[in-house]
């Protein structure tokens, strides 16, 4: 406790040849799978070729999945940290009916490779100077304060984080282990947990219900003094927001992470077509050839593929709409576009045609392979 204050980690140390580049080589091979509770795992990758990654704690992974002879992508956050960057970690919590997320628990194994794009992200702590913080998580939303505890633990840093992690039951708290011996060691550190309801094999005596403003003020009475990172599913999000709204929190410290796209795609998407309901009248048209859904779909000039298609009632797969993602990821085979991409793409995607839909204009007629 006597050390100074010291803002989190930046990015870390390799560089040059000993970098993870996706852009050389995009395979990350699966080294452990480790159960954390009993429907979240951990599954801990290399690089094929000895190199470190670098990345901000917080940030995420763009996956590619080949299941069910379908091209699948999702978005995992890193929950180990850059402190130690031989290795890059992803904790799965299982979503019921979901493809990836059952797939991933019960047929991936160690030696099994998949793709991956470069860490994504800007939910992160990195560069901040702040002399405290609370980290709320619920669920699988424990994922990017792990990956900043985990840094700040491994540094010795004293940074004063009260981690406030919600789950339904004792057997549902991911990292429970860990974040109480990083507390014990690191007194700067001190996690709790919130949660619903007993499991059969604990009663607990912590925290129970749902996370109030009497329980955050008991937990840590000075929570608007903080800078606050929340993450968790929709539902715990907006409660939590507005919970500090009302409890006069000065929203200008406050940053959240969304594991579910959809919401920020449906309010984007409404923006763009607000944006692109304005497209003059007089604009040249093209035509867009969806060749495996043999539809032909009219696409004014300025308004992206995904757009035209989702006003002419064709559902194509998307998530973020910012071209950060790579779900809607395409092959062109032919015509071109003008592309504004967030990071979803390598270069030697675009030089085989592929293109994101989401934040591609046509430039001429296009055929896709979709
Ligand atoms: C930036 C980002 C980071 C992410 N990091 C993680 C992570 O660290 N750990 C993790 O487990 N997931 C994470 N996700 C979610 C992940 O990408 C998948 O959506 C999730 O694994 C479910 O995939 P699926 O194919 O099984 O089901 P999907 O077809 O993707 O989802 C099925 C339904 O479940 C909802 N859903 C998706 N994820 C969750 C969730 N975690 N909790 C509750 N409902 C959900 C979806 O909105 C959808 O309605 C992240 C997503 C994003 C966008
Ligand atoms: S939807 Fe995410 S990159 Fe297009």
């Amino acid at each position: 406790m006597n050390a100074p204050v010291a803002s989190p980690p930046g990015q870390p140390v390799p560089t040059g040849s000993f970098r993870w580049e996706p852009e050389e080589d995009d395979v990350l091979l699966c080294r452990a799978v480790r159960e954390e509770t009993h429907d979240v795992k951990t599954f801990v990758f290399a690089p094929r070729n000895a190199r470190q990654f670098a990345f901000l704690s917080g940030q995420f992974l763009t996956f590619e999945f080949e299941i069910g002879g379908e091209t699948i992508h999702r978005c995992y956050t890193i929950s180990s940290a850059p402190t130690r960057p031989d290795t890059v970690s992803i904790t799965v919590k299982r979503v019921p009916g979901g493809p990836v997320s059952n797939w991933l628990h019960d047929h991936f194994r160690p030696g099994m490779m998949l793709r991956a794009t470069v860490p994504m992200g800007d939910f992160t702590w990195s560069g901040m100077k702040a002399p405290k913080y609370l980290f709320l998580s619920g669920g699988s939303g424990v994922t990017p304060m792990m990956s900043m505890t985990r840094s700040s633990y491994d540094l010795a840093l004293v940074a004063d984080i009260a981690f406030v992690h919600a789950a339904r039951t004792p057997a549902d708290i991911v990292f429970r282990d860990e974040l109480e011996m990083m507390g014990r060691r690191n007194r700067s550190i001190r996690p709790t947990f919130v949660v619903e309801a007993d499991s059969p094999a604990e009663t607990w005596t912590g925290y129970r219900g749902r996370l109030d403003e009497a329980k955050l003020s008991a937990i840590c009475p000075d929570f608007r003094e903080r800078v606050v990172f929340v993450c968790g599913p929709a539902p715990f999000m907006t409660a939590v927001r507005a919970m500090l709204q009302a409890a006069g929190f000065d929203m200008a410290r406050y940053h959240q992470e969304s594991f579910d796209f959809s919401e920020l795609a449906a309010s984007e998407q409404a923006e763009i077509a607000d944006a692109q309901g304005a497209i003059d009248s007089t604009a040249r048209v093209f035509q867009l050839d969806f060749a495996k859904s043999r539809r032909m779909v009219e696409c004014p000039e300025g308004m992206t593929v995904l757009e035209a298609a989702r006003r002419a009632g064709l559902r194509l797969p998307s998530s973020c709409s910012k071209g950060l993602c790579g779900t809607c990821k395409s092959k062109l085979t032919s015509g071109s576009v003008d592309m504004k991409h967030g990071g979803g793409i390598r270069q030697r995607e675009i030089d085989a045609g592929m293109a994101l839909l989401c934040c591609s204009r046509p430039l001429s007629d296009l055929v896709i392979e979709r």
